[in-house]
This record gives structure tokens, sequence and C-alpha cells, in this order.
């Protein structure tokens, strides 16, 4: 059975849905995102999704296809027609289709597309194992604050950390971790302390990120929001990652070297199951 997508107004089956070769998404990557996860038929967290869409949306001077609760509604409309309990929804907005021209052009109506993907999300086998990274030069551009679509330089990371047979990549500047390809990064000192890169450009403002942080304060574990070395990540207790699509996933190894005995450590198992545990509160 096809999945139904949603576009511009209309619910149609994978195979029909269409947008313009001259959606400015397509041709220059003027778009923008939000991943949420779907357990037990309902968004986690989608209301900080929600406003994460507004702040990329007002950063690049893009309209909203409609009001957020239009949004918000279309999303609980797509979970509904495509039966979806566990999984992945997405959801993109672009400026629109226009004549191909590096200004923004006046009048174009802005896409609003979305997709479900149905797959187990609470119960990931990598959680158990824990993920191998190597390290690359964060290359991209410097708004990375702002949820586009532009997500090369990602996938080129993704690649060679495949190639060189690792799981992801985390990207560094200036000698220090700005974040994962697709996720925010973490270290976990041995004192118990999390440390994290604090807000700012150089990183996406993860609504995981946010959500761990404030359920470890409220259990009186200490969060530090700050930039780290690859060394002192090697030379840590535990390391992790966290996303909406992934939660809170462990990291064993960096450019080869294991962290801590190179097995998944208490403290993000414990994470992981707090995270679970909340999430159907947020
Ligand atoms: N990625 N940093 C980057 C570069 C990301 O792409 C993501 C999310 C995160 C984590 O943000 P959040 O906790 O709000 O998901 C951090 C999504 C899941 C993706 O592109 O599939």
């Amino acid at each position: 059975m096809s999945r139904i997508v949603y576009v511009n107004g209309d619910y149609v089956p994978e195979e029909e849905a269409k947008i313009s070769v001259f959606d400015r998404g397509f041709l220059f990557a003027d778009g923008v995102y939000e991943v949420s996860s779907v357990i037990d038929g309902r968004l986690i967290d989608n209301g900080a999704h929600l406003e994460r869409l507004k702040r990329s949306l007002d950063e690049l001077g893009m309209d909203a296809p409609c009001p957020l609760e239009e949004v918000e509604a279309v999303q609980m409309e797509m979970l509904k027609r495509n039966d979806l309990t566990e999984g992945l929804l997405y959801l993109q907005v672009t400026r629109g289709a226009a004549d191909r021209d590096f200004n923004y052009p006046k009048g174009a109506k802005p896409s609003l597309v979305m997709f479900t993907q149905a797959k187990k999300v609470t119960e990931n086998p990598a959680a158990d194992k824990g993920l191998s990274v190597i390290t690359l030069p964060d290359l991209r551009w410097h708004r990375r604050d702002i949820k586009t679509v532009q997500l090369l330089y990602p996938s080129m990371c993704k690649e060679e950390a495949k190639a060189k047979g690792a799981d992801d990549a985390w990207l560094v500047e200036d000698g220090q971790v700005t974040e994962g390809t697709s996720n925010n990064a973490w270290i976990v000192l041995e004192d118990g302390t999390l440390v994290t890169r604090q807000l700012s450009n150089d990183i996406l403002h993860g609504i995981t990120r946010r959500a761990v942080m404030r359920f470890a304060r409220e259990r009186q574990i200490k969060v530090e929001e700050r930039p780290f070395t690859v060394e002192e990540a090697q030379d840590a207790k535990e390391a992790f990652v966290t996303s909406a699509s992934a939660f809170v996933m462990p990291v064993v190894s960096i450019d080869g070297a294991p962290i801590g005995d190179g097995k998944v450590g208490e403290t993000v198992k414990g994470l992981r199951k707090i995270y679970l545990d909340e999430a159907g509160r947020l």
C-alpha cells in the first residue's frame, strides 16, 4: 500500500505527489524542514518543532504556507491517513515556485510538503551497540541554527564515515566539536557532568538537546554548555548524540579510539530511558 503524501493542500498517493521544477527548494535549497518522531500515534515535542520551524522561516524572511495551527492540523491528518503509530513525520516548507532568480521572488506561494516514514524508533539495535564516529572538518555555512534543506555536506560526511566503516561523523571547527552530521554531540565527564556545545549560529538548536538538558537538570545531573575538543571527547567517560529520530544514542568510539571501555555506559543508557519514559509528555 502506498503512502499518502501531503502537497500544497492535497493528500495524494506518493506516486502522484509532484512539485514544480521551478520550486526554489529544488533550485536553491531555499527551504526549511522539521522531523518529528511518532510514538503510540503521537508526535513527540511537536510544539517545539513548530516553534523552531517558525524561527527558521523568520530568519530567512520566508512566509509560512499557512498559520502554524493549520500546519499542525495537516500533521495530525497525515498520521491518521497513514495509520502511523510509530515512525517519523517529515515536513518541508520552501519559498515556492518562481522563474530562476537569485533574488527572492515577489508573490511566490510557499510550498508545504509532508510525508511519513513508518519504522521502529523506540527499539533501535544501535542503542545497545553504540555508534562509532569519525571526525571531519565542519565545512558547512555559518547559519547552522536555521534548519535548511541544504544537506549535501552532511550527506558527504555520512558517506565518508560509511566508507571508513564508521556509523557517522562529528564535525570539528577551530579545534572544537560543533555537532554531529544530523544530531547534537555530547560527552559525559568522570563526575557525571554532561557537556554539550552552547547555542549559537554554529549548531542547530536541537529540540531533543533541549529536552534532555531539562530532564537531566530536573534530576540534579549537571549540564555544562561549552565547546569540547576531540581529545576531551576521546578521554571522556561516555559520549552520545541526540536527535528527534535517534533520541539519545550512545557513541562508543571516536576516530577509532574507544570511549571508556568501548561499551555503552550507564549514564547514556539511563538518559535514553529517561527520554523515552518522558516522551509521552513532551
Ligand atoms: N536532524 N544537528 C543537526 C545538524 C541536525 O540535522 C539535527 C536533526 C540535530 C538534532 O535536532 P533535533 O533534536 O531537533 O532533531 C542537530 C534531523 C533529525 C534530520 O535531519 O533527520
